[in-house]
């Protein structure tokens, strides 16, 4: 089934000259950041392996329909990282990205390097910057989930701070800090009633302002040993008033669980998916149950549900995934597989439908398109647009002048290469130019 799908690409890619940026095939990852930007997922950071990071930034376009195995990425060149990051958070805000803390390493000397904590995209202009950020001195922190508001705070709490970075053990965090991106200053709430010290919890902001966490690691106090939150164990912060409460959630027993995934859906549902145990005593995971539950933030208190048909062609239990909602489709990424102990292969996403509680394999942006389209990771605000809607014949028209335009570019490629071999074996030997595969001409437009 796959077979000729591959060779149409390996000959689309490699046989056409269609250099990288089209045909890109990301490594495969976890702990990455992954936000919907113009119908565009982009996946950026995350690591490799315990000792291999990326820096590319890439995206899997929703404007068209494709099956979930048979993806095609695409690369935005100019928008490299300028840091290798993993276990950060990354919001949005607008078509701009922030992205927060992680574990952040120098990509020119290949040590850890915190000198700046906050990096932004200009997803119009393809380019990172280091904002000048004023207010309190906010630390490093690992593990964070931030949410923004609509006024464009983004509320940072607690997390994790690697103080050896050798053994990765360092303590846990129960603050408030907020990065205000109208005004460029970081403010660290002085607040009562705080919670336990967290890692690694669900963040997701309510219309009404307030912000639900749940799950992941903590501790009763510091040096205490980490554990995992009980999931019924809701901890409320409300960004009108700055104050924290607790909710005890009823319904179906959810697994406690970290490194998992959760998204608002627009009428009020929190999907949690994947995720894996944690403890202080071994330093393996294990698989957590149900993999997909939901939280129904309409009632009072909260309640938890496993939807009946999420066990069927269920992704494998997986962590350090991703997910996105787009339309009604949420949309996994990446992570590490418990059952295989490999990483989920970068041709795959998973797709839930978030209306027939269904795992899916076709996306299809059409369908059940609402009048306008939301689209949340779960940890930031609602972003509406407007994305045009494609018939098939326009999809067929575009297919056609994309082939066609891949002939035409192998053309002038194939003869702008043997002109060029042709003059360059006519002169003397000249110096090796240092060129980058990547700053090739033709391959720096805009995205
Ligand atoms: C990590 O991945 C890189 C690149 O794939 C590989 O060269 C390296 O051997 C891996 N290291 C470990 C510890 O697995
Ligand atoms: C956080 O960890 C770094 C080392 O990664 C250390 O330099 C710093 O002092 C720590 N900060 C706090 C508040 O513990
Ligand atoms: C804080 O952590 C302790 C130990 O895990 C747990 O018993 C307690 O319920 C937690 N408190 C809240 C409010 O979640």
């Amino acid at each position: 089934m796959d077979f000729p799908f591959k060779l149409f690409k390996f000959i689309f890619c490699t046989l056409l000259l269609i250099n990288l940026i089209l045909c890109y095939d990301p490594p495969k990852r976890y702990f990455h950041n992954s936000l919907i930007i113009d119908n565009r997922l982009l996946i950026f950071s995350g690591a490799i392996n315990a000792s291999t990071f990326t820096y590319e930034l890439f995206y899997l376009d929703l404007s068209n329909s494709f099956e979930n195995d048979k993806l095609t990425w695409t690369l935005i060149p100019e928008g490299n990282l300028p840091i290798y990051t993993w276990r950060s958070t990354a919001l949005l805000d607008g078509s701009t990205i922030y992205l927060y803390g992680g574990f952040m390493i120098n990509k020119d000397t290949h040590d850890y390097d915190y000198s700046n904590l906050v990096y932004k995209y200009d997803y119009s202009t393809s380019t990172w910057s280091t904002p000048n950020l004023g207010g309190d001195t906010v630390p490093p922190r690992q593990d964070i989930r931030g949410v923004i508001d609509n006024l464009g705070k983004i509320y940072i709490f607690g997390g994790f701070n690697a103080t050896n970075l050798a053994s990765y053990t360092g303590h846990l965090y129960n603050d408030m800090n907020v990065l205000n991106t109208a005004s460029n200053t970081w403010t660290t709430l002085s607040i009562s009633n705080i919670p336990n010290l967290s890692e690694q919890y669900a963040a997701n902001i309510l219309p009404n302002g307030i912000i639900v966490y749940f799950g992941g690691v903590e501790e009763v106090s510091d040096n205490a040993d980490f554990t995992l939150a009980n999931m019924n164990k809701i901890k409320l912060f409300d960004t009108n008033t700055n104050e924290w409460s607790e909710m005890d959630a009823t319904g179906d027993d959810i697994d406690p669980r970290t490194y998992f995934s959760s998204v608002l859906t627009p009428d009020g549902y929190i999907i949690i998916f994947g995720g894996c145990t944690y403890s202080a005593a071994s330093t393996s995971f294990f698989s957590v149950s149900p993999k997909l539950a939901t939280l129904d933030t309409n009632k009072d208190p909260f309640e938890w549900s496993i939807p009946s048909d999420s066990d069927v062609n269920s992704p494998p239990p997986i962590y350090g995934h991703a997910a996105n909602l787009y339309n009604d489709f949420m949309i996994i990424t990446f992570g590490f597989d418990l059952d295989t102990q490999l990483f989920s292969p970068s041709s795959q996403v998973y797709l839930y439908d978030i209306k027939s509680n269904k795992w899916v394999t076709t996306f299809n942006p059409t369908d059940n398109k609402p009048t306008t389209t939301t689209t949340t990771t779960g940890t930031n605000k609602p972003v509406t647009t407007t994305p045009a809607k494609k018939s098939s014949k326009s999809l067929a028209i575009g297919l056609g002048a994309g082939i066609g335009a891949a002939v035409l570019i192998t053309c002038i490629f194939i003869v702008t290469f043997i002109v060029r071999k042709a003059k360059q074996s006519a002169k003397d030997k000249r110096p090796n130019q240092n060129g980058q595969i990547l700053e090739m001409p033709g391959s720096n437009q805009r995205y």
